[in-house]
Formats: structure tokens, sequence, C-alpha cells
């Protein structure tokens, strides 16, 4: 018997050290830098909450009350700032992107669907290959910031030219094609589908806000065609697009 309590109590005490080494937070600065939080597989899998015990400020930084040349920060609209979507005072872009309403409403998104590793030396996400060159030296794909801020892709869509332009020629309003067009829409766990579906009924410029309305690309997005009731067989330009959004994003 008092075999068995001891050694129950020595696992016990094993496991519980064991587990308080693991979980221990990081005792230097080199050590939190390193952190293999950071880097895959570990970035995969981790929490927004994971990575905000470190980097708090990603979420309470407000940009500055003036610019150094002492314009306030309340006085300028920058043209992406006009889309009718636009509320609230000036945020950082993270907030813009994490925490406003907006942002919560249409999104899900989290530290890893734009930081898939950081390494503090190459900053690159991936290692360098061919193909993933471009990104090295960033600390984030920009191809991820290229799924809502590509072009609008008028000439594949039948309409004449830019939306701002020609959009009055379909009421403004996107759903008089995409109620039957592409309905198989994002369904990826980054973005709330059906939110997004019943803003655009309020304001059909919801649409347009993701895709052209903050262009900073001047190509658009190559989507993958997900299968649509209805579907039609892939036109000449889509012949090598994926079916399926990128793995990484399925629910
Ligand atoms: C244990 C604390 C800790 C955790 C957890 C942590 N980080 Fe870090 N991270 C650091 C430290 C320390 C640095 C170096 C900061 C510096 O030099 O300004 C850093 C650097 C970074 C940088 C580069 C910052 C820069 O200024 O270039 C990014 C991006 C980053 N972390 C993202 C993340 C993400 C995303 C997560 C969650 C997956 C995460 N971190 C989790 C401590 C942490
Ligand atoms: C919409 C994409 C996106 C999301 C979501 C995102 N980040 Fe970032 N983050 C960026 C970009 C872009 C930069 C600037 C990268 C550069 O300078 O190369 C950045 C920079 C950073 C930095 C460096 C310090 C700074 O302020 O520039 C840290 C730390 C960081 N992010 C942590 C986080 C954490 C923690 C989360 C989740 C709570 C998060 N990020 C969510 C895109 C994102
Ligand atoms: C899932 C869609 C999505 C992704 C991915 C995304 N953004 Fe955005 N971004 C938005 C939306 C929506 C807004 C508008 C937010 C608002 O007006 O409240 C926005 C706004 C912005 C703004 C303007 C912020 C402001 O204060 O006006 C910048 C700059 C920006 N994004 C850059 C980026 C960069 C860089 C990346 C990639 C690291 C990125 N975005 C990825 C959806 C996205
Ligand atoms: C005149 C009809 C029409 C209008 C109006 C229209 N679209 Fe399209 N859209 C299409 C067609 C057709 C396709 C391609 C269908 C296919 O894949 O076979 C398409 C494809 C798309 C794609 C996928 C592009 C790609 O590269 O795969 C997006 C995103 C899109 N539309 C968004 C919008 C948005 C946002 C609006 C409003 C601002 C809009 N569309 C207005 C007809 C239209
Ligand atoms: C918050 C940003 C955002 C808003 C708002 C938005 N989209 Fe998208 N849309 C995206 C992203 C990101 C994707 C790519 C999703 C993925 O990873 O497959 C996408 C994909 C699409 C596609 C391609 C679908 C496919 O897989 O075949 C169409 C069509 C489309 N959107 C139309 C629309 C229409 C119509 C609206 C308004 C009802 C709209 N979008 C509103 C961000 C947005």
């Amino acid at each position: 018997m008092l075999v068995n309590k001891l050694l129950t109590t020595l696992f016990l005490f094993t496991v519980t050290t064991l587990w308080a080494v693991h979980a221990a937070p990081p005792t230097s600065y080199d050590d939190a830098r390193w952190d293999p939080i950071h880097f895959s597989p570990a970035i995969e899998s981790a929490t927004n909450e994971q990575c905000l015990a470190c980097h708090r400020e990603i979420m309470e930084a407000t940009p500055l009350e003036q610019s150094p040349a002492g314009v306030a920060r309340s006085d300028v609209l920058a043209w992406y700032q006009t889309i009718s979507l636009y509320a609230g005072e000036q945020e950082t872009f993270h907030r813009r992107h994490l925490e406003t309403p907006l942002a919560k409403e249409l999104m899900n998104l989290q530290c890893n669907t734009c930081h898939q590793g950081h390494n503090p030396r190459e900053e690159a996400p991936i290692p360098p290959t061919d193909s993933a060159a471009y990104t090295l030296r960033k600390s984030v794909d920009p191809d991820t910031c290229l799924l809502c801020h590509g072009q609008f892709n008028a000439p594949i869509m039948g309409v004449p030219g830019s939306w701002q332009e020609f959009g009055h020629l379909f009421q403004n309003d996107c759903m008089i094609c995409h109620a039957a067009i592409r309905t198989t829409r994002h369904q990826v766990n980054y973005l709330h589908d059906e939110a997004i579906e019943q803003a655009a009924k309020e304001n059909p410029e919801t649409c347009y806000s993701c895709h052209g309305g903050r262009s900073w690309y001047r190509i658009p997005y190559p989507y993958p065609r997900n299968e649509w009731p209805g579907m039609t067989p892939a036109p000449e330009w889509a012949k090598d697009r994926p079916t399926q959004s990128q793995s990484r994003f399925l629910r």
C-alpha cells in the first residue's frame, strides 16, 4: 500500500514538474523572440490569445493624434476611407482587421491567417523557394492581402469597365448576377459567409469593399471556383483554377 502511494506521489510529482517546465513562460527576451510558437508547426494551431499573451500592444496601440507635420488624424480621410462602410475614428491596421465592428461582423481573421511564421533573422514565413521567393523578408505573404485587396475583375464578368463607372448599369448591385453565379462563396474559416450576404442586402457596396473598393494591387486575385448549384463549365480563363479554397482556410 505504502509503496503504491509513494509511487503515485512520485508519478504525479514528475508529471506536474514536467508540465510546469514545458508550459513555463520564457525567461529571457531572446527565448521569447525565438519561442517555437513563431514557427511551423506550432504557429498553425496557435490561438489569438496565445499570441496576445506577449503581443497585447497589437490590439491596444492607437494611431498618433497628429502627424509629425501637425495634421490632426480626425482631419484626414484617404480615398479608401470614403467607402460607405468605413466607420469610426482612425484605427491601426491590426484593429481594422480584428477588432472594429465591421471586422468582427464580416470576418474572423486570426493572427495565423496572415502570420504563417516569423523568423527574426529572415522574416520570411516560408523558406525561400522559387515560387515563394517573392515573400522573402516580408513578415506576411502578400498573397493573403490580395484576397481582399485586389482589383475588380471586370473583363471576366462582362462588365464593360470599372465598377465605379459602370456599376450603375447593374443598379450598383453585384447580386443582379451573383444571386445565381458562383453562389458557393466565402465558406472559409476567416470569413462569416452568412453575415456577408446579409450585410450586402442592407448595403450593396459591401461586396465591392473586398473586391475592388480597397485595391492596393493592380491585379485581381485568381479565386478558386468552388462548385455551385447549376455550375457552368470553366471558361477558358478559368481552366487552371482550383475548385476548392486553400486547404488551410477550410472550416
Ligand atoms: C512568449 C512570448 C511570445 C509569444 C507567445 C509570441 N511572440 Fe511574437 N515575438 C515575441 C518577441 C519577444 C518578439 C521580438 C519582438 C521585437 O524584437 O520587437 C516577437 C516578434 C514577433 C514578430 C516580429 C515583430 C517585429 O517587430 O518584427 C511577429 C510578427 C510576431 N512575433 C508574431 C507572433 C504571432 C503571430 C504569435 C502567435 C502565433 C506570437 N508572435 C507569439 C514574443 C512572443
Ligand atoms: C490581416 C492580416 C494580419 C492579421 C490578421 C494579423 N497581422 Fe500582425 N501584421 C500584419 C502585417 C502585414 C504586419 C507588418 C509586417 C511587416 O512589417 O513586414 C504585421 C505586424 C505584426 C507585428 C510586428 C509589430 C508591428 O506592429 O508591426 C506583430 C508583433 C504582429 N503583427 C502580431 C500579430 C498578432 C499577435 C496578431 C493576432 C492578434 C496579428 N498580428 C494579426 C498582418 C496581420
Ligand atoms: C479577409 C479580408 C481581408 C484580408 C485578408 C486583408 N484585409 Fe485589409 N481590409 C479588409 C477590410 C474589410 C478593410 C476595411 C476595414 C474598415 O474599413 O473598417 C480593410 C482595410 C485595410 C486597410 C485600411 C485601414 C484603414 O484604417 O483605413 C489597410 C491598409 C489594409 N486593409 C491592408 C491589408 C494588408 C496589408 C493585408 C495583408 C497583410 C490585408 N489588408 C488583408 C479586409 C481584408
Ligand atoms: C454582369 C454580371 C455580373 C456582375 C454585375 C458582377 N459579376 Fe462578378 N462575376 C460574373 C461572372 C460571369 C463571373 C465568372 C463566372 C464563372 O466563374 O464562370 C464573375 C466572377 C466573380 C468573382 C470571381 C472572380 C474570379 O477570378 O474567379 C468575384 C470575386 C466577383 N465576380 C465579384 C463581383 C462583385 C463584388 C460584383 C459587384 C461589385 C460583381 N462580381 C458583379 C458576373 C457578374
Ligand atoms: C470581407 C471581405 C469580403 C466581402 C465583404 C465579400 N467577399 Fe467575396 N471573397 C472574399 C474572399 C477572401 C474570397 C476568397 C475565399 C476563399 O478563400 O476561397 C472571396 C470569394 C468570392 C467569390 C469566388 C467564390 C468561389 O469560390 O467561386 C465570389 C464570386 C465573391 N467572393 C463574390 C462576392 C459577393 C457577391 C459579395 C457580396 C455579397 C462578396 N463577395 C463580399 C472576400 C469578401
